[in-house]
Order: C-alpha cells, then structure tokens, then sequence
C-alpha cells in the first residue's frame, strides 16, 4: 500500500479548463491512508506543452499546496499536460496524477468578438424581453479542438445546432459589471458538424439590468443588452460576433426577471418572428476574467412531497425542503395556461408571499404546445412551496431543481442529537441557497444582493463546509473596487447596488459589514493557506482604516455614525431591526479594536514596512485603552450588559486580566437569567457558543445551543425548519409569520453557529494556515453521546469521531491526512505532531457536573413556563 494522490488543482479553479493565470500554482491533496506519519520529502513535475518535450522538475520541499508554476508562463488557449507524484520519507512515491491545464485568454487583446445587441428597448425602466441573437456557418473539416469563449452584458445561453453549450447556468454570472465581468470557456468540439452550423445566443435581462433592490432601481449597469461570442476552431477565429449576425426580438420566452420569474409561451411560432440586424456597442470597460470560482450549475433534483388542497381551493406542491432553483416541467401539460407561484412557507394553510416583499417569484407558461423539459432560463426562485394553477398535477409532473455556485463540498458534521443535525442540515442548504454566483442575504425576496455583512460572520462556516477560495477570493476583488469608488467605504452590498426607499443614499460605513474586507480574508488565508489572497486585499484593509472609517476625535467610530451593528438582536422590536440592546458603537469600536490588530499582524505576515504595522499595532493598542474607558467597569462588566457585549469583549480580548474573571461571571449569569435563549444579532450570534467553550462555560454553551423555546437555534427546527431564517423568530410559535420587514426564511447568517458544531462538538479546527496542522479537541456536553465530523482539507481529509461509552469513556477515532498534522486534546491526554493516518484513543469521561445548568428565575416569575431540560 502506498499514498497517493486524490485530485491536482490550479489555482483556485475548479477544474484547470479556461484557467485566467499564466502561471498557476499547484496543489495536490492525498487520498486517506493508514499509513502512519507520512511527510513528503519531494515532488515531481512533468510538463508537456505540444510540440515540445516534456519537462521534469524535481523540487526537495514539504510543500504540496499552492507551488510555484515551475514552467515558462502559458501562453492564451494553450493546454498543457501536468503530472504530479511526490515521494514520501518511506522513501515511496506515489502513482503519477495528472491535471490537463487550458488557459483562456490571457490578454485582453485576444477578444476580436464585439458587444452585440439587436433593437434599443423603447421603455427603458420596464422589464426588458429577452431576445435572441443567431449566425450560420459553415464548416468544410471539422476541428480537433471547437471552443467559445462568451459573455454577455445581461444573462446568456447559447445553443449550437439547437443544443445547449456547457451545463452553466445564470452565466456570466454577477459581478460589479463596472470593473469585472466573467466570461466562459467552452468546448464545442462535440457539437459542431460539417457543413452548415448554426450558433444562437439568448439573452435576458438577468441582474445587469434587471430590477435590483426594493422598490427597484433597473439598468444599473446599463440599459442595453448584448452578447460577445468568438467562437475558434484549432485556435483560429472562425465566428465572432458582429453586425452580420441576426437579432430575434420577439421568442418564446415573452419576459424573464430575476425577482419576477418568466413568461413563456409553448405555442410560439417563429415563423412570424420579425428579423433584424444587430448593432455593435461599445466593448465593456470591465476587466474580462476567466474566474476561479465555480460557475452555477443545476446541482439536485428534488421532488414534490405532497399535493396539498387549501382551504381556499387552491393546489399546493409541496417539495418538503426549502431550495433555491425552479421549477421543470416534466410532461406534457394539457390546458390553457399554467401558472405557477413560488413561496417558502404556508401561513394559515395558504402561500405565504409577504415576506417576498415586492418581488413575485412565478412563472407563466402558455399551453398548447411541448411543456415537457421546461424550465425557465433567466430567473431563480427560493421557494418549498409551489402553487399550482390552470392544470391538475400529479407528483410526477414537477420536479424542483436546485443551482448552486457549483464548490466542491469539504466539511461534513453529525451527532447523536437529531435536531442538532438538521439545523446543521439547514446550514448547509442555506449556504446552497445563498452562494448563487455571489454571497447573497437571501435568494427570495427583492434584495438577494451581496450584503458584506451576512458573509462576515458567516465566511468560517461556509470556508469549512465547501471549498470557497475562487468563490469568495473572487467577489473580494469586487469589494476593493467599489470601495475604491466610494472613496474607501466598502458599500454594504457589493456589487453595489444604487439606494432604495429603505436604504442609505450612498455607502455608508458600517461596522461589522465593511470590516468584511480584513476578517474575511484573513479566514480566507486560513482555510487555503493562500498567502496571495492576503496581498491582494491588503490596498483594501489599509483603504478602510485610512480613509473609510469615521472618525471621532479619539479616533474611534464617529459616536454619530448610524450603524446595524448586532443587527436584529431578538429584543429588537420588529420594524426597528437596528435597535437591538447592545450599544450599537460598543460593537462598531469593539470589531476596530479587533480589525486594527488584525490588519496590523497580516501586514506584518506579507512582510510590509514597520512603519505601516507598527501605526496599526499602536492604534489597536489605543484603541483598546478607550474601548475600556468608554466602555467596561474596573471590575470588568460591561455598560451594555448583553451576551452580544460580554462576547464580543471576551472574544476580542478587550478586558484587562483582572476583568476577565468578571465578565465570565456576568456572561453566564445573563445566559441563565436569560433562561439560555439568544438574546444576540448578526454581531454576537457567531461567537456566543465559541467565547462560553473558550471561558470554560461549555455546559452554558450546549444549554444555548439545545434550547428549543424562541428564540434559539432549535427552535425553527422544532418548528419544521429546513433553511436557517433570518429572525429567530421568522414564524412565530402560533406558526404566522413575523410582522417584521425582515422575515426571510432562508439566510444563512444565524447559521455561523455551526462553526462551534464542526470546532467544539466535532472537535476540529486548523492550527495552521491551509489545515497543515490541526487541533482535534472534541469537547462532548450537553446531551450529546457522540459526533463526528470531516473535513477535506488542501492536504486531504481529517476526521475525528468520538463516542461516550455507558463505562465512562471517551472513545476517539481520528484521521490526519498524509503530510498534515495534527495536535490531540482531550481529558487526560495530550499530544503533539501526530502525523498521518487513523488512530484512536480511550480517555476516561467524567461527566459535567455542571449539567444541566439551572436558569435564574426573578421574584414573582411564577408565571414563567416551566424550564424546558433538555
Ligand atoms: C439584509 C441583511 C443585511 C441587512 C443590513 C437586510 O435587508 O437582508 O441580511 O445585512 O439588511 O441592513
């Protein structure tokens, strides 16, 4: 038995085919093994470029993630063979692995294509009809190699002789189409043929100019449409878009809107279809990208569950999870018209559409004609129900398909609790829902925009249960230029979206969301271990210190800045989401202490000049100092005396060492006052579980975590959810929804618990960038008897799973990939620098006397309900 390589990666990207780098790192994990304490000691390279011979390299180094190209830089669409194997200090090297790398366009020069569009739309601020764009040709011998390299200034996808390229969908994707747009690579070898061939591309509003926001701005980048295609046979330009080309205003799909859904007609006859020219507009300023991030793909298929009949008379499909997608038709539909209308929950038996707000999530399908395979092009919906109108369906005649920015999962969790795994269950599909081309708030209602803030504080989680580096590393770049814009201030949404009725008039700087540009890839940097993705965002931190941030004179927040800060702590009243019981600056100046600090330790990981770190370091320093004037006692209570204060001081190392003691007490005597519910927003919802472990309140911890009354993590479960939603409280208990703006019940930000789940319950984290060494430190409590989590890391898998036995021990089994390590805790025992393979461990268990903790109930609390024990 020997090790061997699982998978070789360029860069970030998912596959190798249309890298945008001419000299792509390379990595390489391990498939899991028993063999113990295996370190690479070398590796092999062999390059094979056409035409010429191939190129050995032989490198002595540890290394297996993110190596040196070793090569000459690629040249555009050229395709290199690459072999990896690498030896091992048992002397054995594994089997050759092999990556085939295809660069795309690697100057911007490459693009002979031009912007086209057919006829300018009269009614600039209606919805725009989507339309197409055709061109014949002609082919005498068939290539070896067929590739289309395509973008679109709105949402595209392209036939070939009436067959669809790729299996993307919502291409280019969304960007801040001012600076970036993607562009996609395809090979079309298989779909060309002799002769006559024919390529269409379709093009719909998408988000380049489709309404945005809430009532809506439309044409936020622009009112026109249009498409660039340069399709190339053995790297020669045979089509590229231009005047000759065809434009078919008027098609079967009638309108198709991100927040409105399509219209489609099955009856439609393009015999009547008016043809006309195409006009060119100008090229795109935006930087073109090949982007690493993988592109939206239909990724599962979920049937319906039930047909349900309301009271009202209505047909409901249930799909018994709530997803991200639409709908396909999957037979023949007989009727006149079918419409179909999406939502997440039922209320009083009905949809419940007003937490959708203003947009109207349905399609329309005229019948008559073929509605078997239908689904819609240039929209997507978060929906669990379906209301069904104009046919009688069958089960069999739906089926919901759900998108997602297609990453490679990683990280797996699961416990002896079932309710504990489905909310993790529920983290996941919410991250599904919400990592659709760019980190969303939520995918159904009239925002579904990049709101910095929800990623923040969700960006560990997620970086733990997908691969996110080409995803998020990519949309960062879309903060530092709209930051730039906005003269340092990182908009709250990225890409940026112009103010609505509830939204400021122009970016304004707010704690916990703009502070997105140092936290995320510093947790970035520390799941892939890229040191690159710290460069390129350090401009962006220093922007926002510098010149972003207001200032009083002291220089912390400007004490008039309105801030979100522990946005829709639970105390909040409904409609006054932002006025939460913690003092909103005491979070703002507490995340500065933190960012200050932070920025000032990755300055001085990039190796920047003293002069820069150093003023960070003696500004946190500072800055710290106020923060305890302004806001902590001598004896170490804090003025707002909430879990999100307490937490955010404790996590960020705010208190003296003298106060720490203190504030423990105080956290756990609020926690049982509290009768362990969450009393915390966005600010102090991700670290409450982690500071009680870290402070020795571990017992309080999965006291918090196992509550079911509202509000808890539990109890949307209890009360059938399968999403994270963005209240604790999104349904109330008598099952309404909450009269609140903010009612979605699919957002993923409540959902960074799981982080505690994968760290403390599942017991691993990285001690090093990249997960080249690991802390395994399971800390069992609350009812829980075992769990066990994984996570597939740039080096290969770790996995721990442990079990209490009814004979008072610990029993764990873990597994450390070839050329990781690992550091074992647990009661009793401590151990460093394992290395490689499975190994498993018996510590005696002595259960938390501790549990379950009793909450403290005031005088006359007689009418409390009864202590729910878990
Ligand atoms: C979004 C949030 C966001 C918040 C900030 C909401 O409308 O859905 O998740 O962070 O606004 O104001």
């Amino acid at each position: 038995m020997s090790i061997q390589i699982e998978a070789v990666q360029a860069e970030h990207h998912e596959s190798g085919f249309g890298i945008g780098h001419s000299s792509p790192r390379l990595s390489w994990r391990f498939t899991s093994t028993d063999i113990k304490n295996w370190k690479q000691v070398s590796y092999e390279i062999v390059i094979t470029r056409e035409g010429a011979k191939e190129e050995t390299y032989k490198v002595d180094s540890e290394d297996s993630v993110l190596v040196p190209w070793p090569s000459k830089p690629l040249s555009s669409r050229e395709i290199v063979d690459v072999k990896v194997r690498s030896t091992g200090n048992d002397g054995k090297s594994t089997d050759w692995s092999e990556i085939k790398i295809e660069a795309s366009f690697l100057d911007r020069k490459e693009w002979k294509a031009n912007l086209i569009s057919g006829p300018a739309q009269e009614k600039k601020d209606e919805p725009k009809k989507p339309f197409r764009l055709r061109k014949s040709f002609t082919i005498s011998q068939l290539p070896n190699k067929g590739r289309l390299y395509a973008t679109a200034h709105g949402l595209y996808e392209v036939t070939i002789n009436g067959k669809v390229v790729g299996d993307q969908v919502l291409t280019p994707g969304w960007t801040s189409y001012k600076y970036h747009l993607n562009y996609q690579t395809y090979d079309i070898t298989p779909l060309l043929q002799q002769g006559k061939n024919e390529i269409v591309a379709y093009i719909g509003e998408g988000w380049y100019a489709g309404r945005l926001g809430r009532p809506g701005s439309r044409n936020v980048w622009g009112d026109r449409l249009g498409f660039i295609g340069q399709l190339e046979l053995d790297d020669k330009v045979e089509v590229i878009t231009d005047e000759s080309w065809e434009s078919l205003m008027d098609g079967p799909v009638k309108n198709s809107e991100i927040y409105n859904g399509e219209i489609f007609d099955t009856i439609h006859d393009d015999s009547t279809t008016k043809i006309t020219g195409t006009t060119i507009l100008p090229f795109p300023e935006a930087e073109l990208i090949s982007s690493d991030a993988p592109p939206v793909r239909r990724v599962k298929e979920v049937k319906p569950v039930e047909i349900i009949t309301t009271k009202s008379g209505k047909t409901i499909l249930d799909f018994g999870q709530n997803l991200v997608g639409w709908i396909r038709v999957n037979t023949d539909l007989e009727g006149d018209e079918l419409f179909i209308r999406t939502a997440e929950v039922l209320e009083h038996g009905e949809l419940g559409v007003r937490p959708l707000r203003t947009a109207e999530p349905n399609d329309r399908i005229v019948l008559g004609g073929k509605t078997k395979g239908w689904e819609p092009k240039f929209t997507f919906h978060g929906f669990r129900y379906a209301e069904i109108n104009g046919v009688n369906p069958t089960l069999e005649d739906f089926t919901a398909i759900v998108i997602f920015s297609d990453m490679r999962r990683t990280g797996t969790f699961s416990s002896s609790h079932s309710m504990i795994n489905r909310l993790h269950e529920n983290v996941v599909w919410g991250m599904m829902s919400n990592f659709v081309s760019i980190p969303t708030d939520c995918p159904q209602r009239d925002e579904r925009l990049g709101w910095t803030g929800d990623i923040q504080v969700f960006a560990p989680t997620a970086n733990y249960l997908f691969d996110t580096s080409g995803f998020l590393s990519g949309w960062l770049k879309d903060v530092y230029s709209e930051q730039q814009y906005w003269k340092g201030v990182p908009p709250t949404v990225v890409p940026f979206v112009p103010p609505n009725k509830f939204n400021d008039p122009w970016p304004k700087p707010h704690a916990v969301w703009a502070d997105v540009v140092a936290i995320t890839p510093w947790d970035l940097y520390r799941s892939s271990g890229d040191l690159g993705i710290l460069e390129g965002q350090w401009e962006s931190m220093k922007l926002w210190l510098d010149k972003g941030i207001p200032r009083g004179e002291n220089g912390l927040w400007d004490p008039l800045a309105p801030l979100y800060a522990d946005w829709l702590d639970p105390n909040a009243p409904p409609q006054y989401p932002a006025h939460g019981r913690t003092d909103t600056h005491l979070v703002g100046n507490a995340y500065l202490v933190y960012v200050t600090s932070l920025v000032a330790q990755i300055g001085k990981l990039l190796g920047k000049p003293s002069s820069e770190t150093f003023k960070y370091e003696q500004d946190a320093e500072k800055f710290k100092e106020l923060f305890q004037q302004e806001y902590i006692t001598c004896t170490g209570r804090l003025v707002s005396d909430t879990q999100t204060a307490y937490a955010l001081a404790l996590k960020f190392g705010l208190l003296r060492d003298e106060q720490l003691e203190r504030a423990r007490e105080r956290l756990e005597y609020l926690c049982k006052w509290n009768y362990f519910k969450v009393s915390t927003g966005f600010a102090g919802t991700p670290i409450l579980l982690p500071v009680l472990s870290e402070n020795g309140l571990q017992h309080i911890a999965y006291r918090m975590l196992q509550e079911r009354d509202n509000p808890s993590w539990l109890y949307s479960v209890g009360m059938g959810a399968t999403t994270i939603w963005e209240r604790w409280d999104s349904a109330l208990p008598d099952g309404s929804i909450n009269p609140g703006q903010m009612t979605s019940f699919n957002h993923y930000a409540l959902g960074a618990v799981a982080q505690f789940m994968h760290e403390s319950i599942g017991g691993l984290s990285p001690l090093e960038p990249g997960w080249k060494k690991v802390l395994i430190r399971p800390q069992p409590g609350g009812t829980i008897t075992s769990a066990s989590t994984s996570f597939s890391s740039p080096y290969g898998t770790y996995a721990v799973e442990w079990k209490i036995t009814g004979s008072g021990k610990l029993k764990v089994s873990i597994e450390v990939p070839p050329n990781g390590s690992a550091r074992v805790v647990l009661p009793g025992l401590e151990e460093d620098d394992i290395g490689s393979g499975k190994r498993s461990f018996e510590v005696d268990w002595e259960k938390d006397e501790r549990w379950p903790p009793k909450g403290i109930r005031g005088p006359q609390s007689v009418f409390m309900p009864d202590e729910f024990v878990p």
